[in-house]
Formats: C-alpha cells, sequence, structure tokens
C-alpha cells in the first residue's frame, strides 16, 4: 500500500508549507515530517499561499496554545476557498488530545495526526486524495524515528535540534504530555551520533539534543522503556544513561558545542554534571523547571521533589560548575495555592537566581490528573497577579545578573544578524545568554570572544575582541 503511494506521489510533486507550534520538540518533530513527506514527492514550501498540503504542528499544552490554533484555522478558510484542493492537516500534541472531535469541530481539516503516526502522513493524504477525511492517533511504545534524516526548516545553519528521547512517563499532575506524546522511550545512541556527525559534516556548530526528561534516557538495545534495575545483567552491561550519551557524543564532535534540554530535578545525577565538568564541549547550562517553590505545591503537582530537594541540587551543580547558567519553568496559580505558598515561589527564585524562567499561568487541561482530582480554585485575576509578581522579580535578577557581566568577557557562537540591526550579530554564551555585538569581519558559526559593555534585561551587548575556541 505504501509503496503503491509512493510511486503515484513520486510522479506528481507537491508542495508541503509546515507551521510549528509550541515546544522545541515540535520544531524537531516538523523536520522529521519534512524528511518522510519528501520521501514520498513533497518538497517544503516558505510559503502558505503556495502549498498544495498544509500541516500544523500543534501544541496543547495550555488552553490559549490550542485557542491560537483555531484562529489560525479561521484564517485558512480563505485558502481553501481560493484552492479547493488544499489539503489541511492537524498533527502534534492538540489532534492526539482531541482525535475525531476536532474532524467533527474543524470542518476545513482534512487530516488529523498524533505525534507517533507520522510515518503514515504520506497514506493518510493519500486518503484524502481518494475523497475522505483521514486520521492516525495511535501512539506507540517503540517509535523513535531514529532512522529518518530530518530536513532542517528555517535553519540558520548553526544550531540543529536532535531528539533523544520521546513521550514521558513522570505524570506531573497538570501536565497533558504523557497523554498526547505516550510513554517514554529512547532512542538508539548510534543513530544519535551519526546524526551529530552528519550535522557537523554540514558545518553546524552547535546541537542540542531533546527529550522530555533527558535524565531518563536509557538505552539497552531498543523496544519499550524498562528502569535500570530489570534489565538482564547482559543488558545492563551494554545500557547507555545519559551521563553515558553526553559523553559519547562529546568525544564523537569534537569543535561542536552541545546542549541539552530538558533536565528534572529529581532525576538530574551528579554522573551528568561531573560529564559537563570534563567536556569543555558541553556549555555549563541546565534548563532545570521547578513549577513552584513550595512543597505542598509540588507533591499535588506531584513532581516527586521538595523545596529543600531542589536546593540541593542545585547547590550540587554550582559545587561542580560554579559557573553553570540555570533556566527554570514556573507555573503561576497552580490548583488550591495560596498567597504564602506564593511566596514561597518568590523567595526561591531569589534564592535560586536563575538566568532566566519561562513564566506561566496555571491552565487546566482536561483529562490531566490535576482536573479530576484538584479542580482549578484560583480566580484569573489572581493567577495574572501572581504571574506578574513572578515576571517583575525574574526581570530585576535577570537584569543584576546581566549588568554584573559588565567588563566580562564571553565566548558567543554566532548565529543570525540581530532583531534590531543588520550591523550587529547575534549569537549566545555558553550560559545561553543572548549577546549582540557590532559585525567586523566576523562570520556566521565563528565562535568569538566578546567584551561586554552594556546590558539589558534580556541581552548582553558589547564588542568583540578576537576569535575563541570552545
Ligand atoms: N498550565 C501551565 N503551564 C504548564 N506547563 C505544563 N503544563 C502546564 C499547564 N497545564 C508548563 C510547565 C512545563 C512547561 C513546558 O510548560 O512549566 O515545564
Ligand atoms: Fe509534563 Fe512533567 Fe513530563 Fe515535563 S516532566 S512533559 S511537565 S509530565
Amino acid at each position: 500500500m505504501l509503496e503503491s503511494v509512493k510511486q503515484s506521489i513520486k510522479t506528481n510533486t507537491r508542495k508541503l508549507y509546515i507551521e510549528s507550534y509550541g515546544c522545541a520538540m515540535n520544531f524537531s518533530d516538523s523536520e522529521i515530517i519534512a524528511s518522510i513527506m519528501g520521501e514520498h514527492g513533497f518538497e517544503t514550501a516558505q510559503d502558505a499561499a503556495e502549498a498544495d498540503v498544509i500541516f500544523l504542528n500543534t501544541c496543547a499544552i495550555r488552553d490559549n496554545a490550542e485557542q491560537r490554533i483555531r484562529e489560525r484555522l479561521k484564517h485558512l478558510r480563505g485558502n481553501k476557498k481560493r484552492n479547493k484542493h488544499l489539503i489541511i492537516g492537524v498533527l502534534g500534541c492538540m489532534a492526539e488530545r482531541l482525535k475525531e472531535k476536532l474532524l467533527e469541530e474543524e470542518q476545513l481539516v482534512d487530516v488529523v495526526a498524533g505525534p507517533d503516526s507520522y510515518r503514515d502522513l504520506p497514506a493518510l493524504v493519500a486518503e484524502v486524495d481518494d475523497g475522505g477525511r483521514a486520521m492516525n492517533v495511535l501512539l506507540s511504545r517503540e517509535e523513535t524515528y531514529g532512522d529518518v534524516n530530518p530536513v532542517r526548516l528555517n535553519s540558520n545553519g548553526v544550531n540543529a535540534f536532535i531528539s533523544i528521547m520521546r513521550g514521558c512517563d513522570n505524570m506531573c499532575s497538570f501536565c497533558v504530555v504523557p497523554f498526547t506524546r505516550g510513554r517514554e522511550r529512547s532512542r538508539d545512541p548510534e543513530s544519535i551520533v551519526k546524526e551529530a556527525q552528519n550535522l557537523q559534516y554540514q558545518g553546524y556548530k552547535e546541537i542540542i539534543l531533546l527529550g522530555q526528561n533527558v535524565d531518563s534516557y536509557l538505552w539497552f538495545g531498543g523496544g519499550p522503556k524498562k528502569e535500570f534495575k530489570r534489565l538482564s545483567v547482559e543488558e545492563q552491561d551494554r545500557s547507555i544513561d545519559f551521563a553515558d550519551l553526553l559523553k559519547l557524543t562529546a568525544l564523537s564532535v569534537p569543535g561542536m558545542r552541545i546542549r541539552y534540554s530538558t533536565s528534572h530535578p529529581r532525576d538530574i545525577s551528579e554522573k551528568v554534571v561531573l560529564m559537563m565538568a570534563q567536556y569543555k564541549n558541553i556549555c555549563n547550562y541546565i534548563h532545570l523547571p521547578v513549577q513552584s517553590g513550595n512543597s505542598r505545591v509540588l507533591e499535588a503537582m506531584n513532581r516527586n521533589y521538595t523545596r529543600e530537594y531542589y536546593m540541593d541540587k542545585l547547590r550540587m551543580i554550582r559545587r561542580i560548575l560554579p559557573d553553570c547558567g540555570i533556566s527554570c519553568d514556573i507555573i503561576a496559580g497552580f490548583s488550591t495555592e495560596t498567597e504564602t505558598e506564593h511566596q514561597d515561589t518568590l523567595s526561591l527564585m531569589e534564592w535560586s537566581q536563575f538566568e532566566f524562567c519561562y513564566m506561566y499561568k496555571y491552565s487546566e487541561r482536561p483529562g490531566t490528573p490535576a482536573a479530576k482530582k484538584l479542580p482549578d480554585t484560583i480566580q484569573e485575576s489572581v493567577k495574572g497577579r501572581r504571574l506578574q509578581e513572578i515576571i517583575d522579580l525574574q526581570n530585576q535578577i535577570s537584569r543584576n545578573k546581566h549588568s554584573a557581566m559588565i567588563g566580562k568577557t564571553a565566548i558567543v557562537l554566532i548565529e543570525s544578524k540581530s532583531k534590531k540591526s543588520d550591523a550587529d550579530w547575534m549569537g549566545r554564551n555558553e550560559q545561553n545568554n543572548v549577546t549582540v555585538f557590532p559585525c567586523g569581519d566576523y562570520k556566521k558559526g565563528d565562535f568569538v570572544e566578546v567584551l561586554i559593555e552594556k546590558s539589558t534585561t534580556t541581552t548582553l551587548i558589547g564588542k568583540a575582541i578576537g576569535y575563541a575556541s570552545l
């Protein structure tokens, strides 16, 4: 069946436009989708207006993410009117969450496909060609797309994502991801290293290893996830954990920067941090979401750690890597959170001194454990005020941290022209701070030593004083 689809489509190249929403994992998935569709004769287009097929790769993590997609679908009605053969697909987390409801509610949607069914997309499009609407929302315990060579979309040619695992087994009570992305599974390390080497060969300078919870990466020869203690002796011997994977990657692509995301405070190990200290090409930067600074709220969130445990992890990281940049995710106004508990989040932020934070108002997601057991009790206005206090505090911390950099130098990898001026480069230092400086003779992909002269809440500003190595 697939082979005949391939034949019929190959003779007639069509244009595919993919729009990605949400997290880095979604952007990485879109590159896998482009590759799979490319194999079946679909060329990626830069403009929705010239596309025969439009895929929206969606996010379901908060209600406003889904509302954005609904708005976008309204806009696409015009495209469909102009081209009645246009095929519109909704893929990813929102597709997985809503399933057939999405086909019922959004009449212009032709294809609905969940995160584990992307190999089936060419066949789903063929079904629509034959006059139907098509859906595949099956989740898998094994699919990692390990053998798919991603087509880099909207790439700056400098940094690229590599997905190292899929799904999440954590069941944080607020989170819809375990339901939309399914069970956790790790990708074959050999295919990860090959992808990194391939990127280096193409001139890329930085890779970002992606997983919902990278610290629980474990490879023992394939198949669904098992805990280390449940592996046979033989499997244990050949198993590779996240620290081993970091080492393997660092050694395979010397001269390339390596970053990763996301870590879990419960699982991040000293072994991982020691590996970061040992290999210079692994950036001293960790994204370590805390979500709340209060232990009771953390328990209600099912995060499996306390405020003190989180602080101990930060102490461990800073003992081994004193200059490590740490960023965070925080949720304001989780169900039942009191004013005092909110104050605990502020005091933890003060103590932690994060480089930056992603900060959100709690959004109840249907079907999650919190929605079932802890109905959202906090008024919108209270959530909004708490979020603003969190944002104000983080801005102040970021401003202070940035201004403390004035007079110091940073090693910056040039990524692109700055948003504000074509005369300036934009890049990041090891700690992931955005840095801007006049272009001079430097070029994209160069590692440059930059003297920091000024700063804002979000940016370091300086001048280049010479080439640098990692
Ligand atoms: N409401 C608000 N924020 C959420 N996140 C996950 N689920 C929700 C939700 N229901 C946030 C968490 C997570 C980040 C990716 O999104 O902070 O770390
Ligand atoms: Fe969601 Fe928690 Fe998994 Fe992150 S670790 S994806 S917040 S369940």
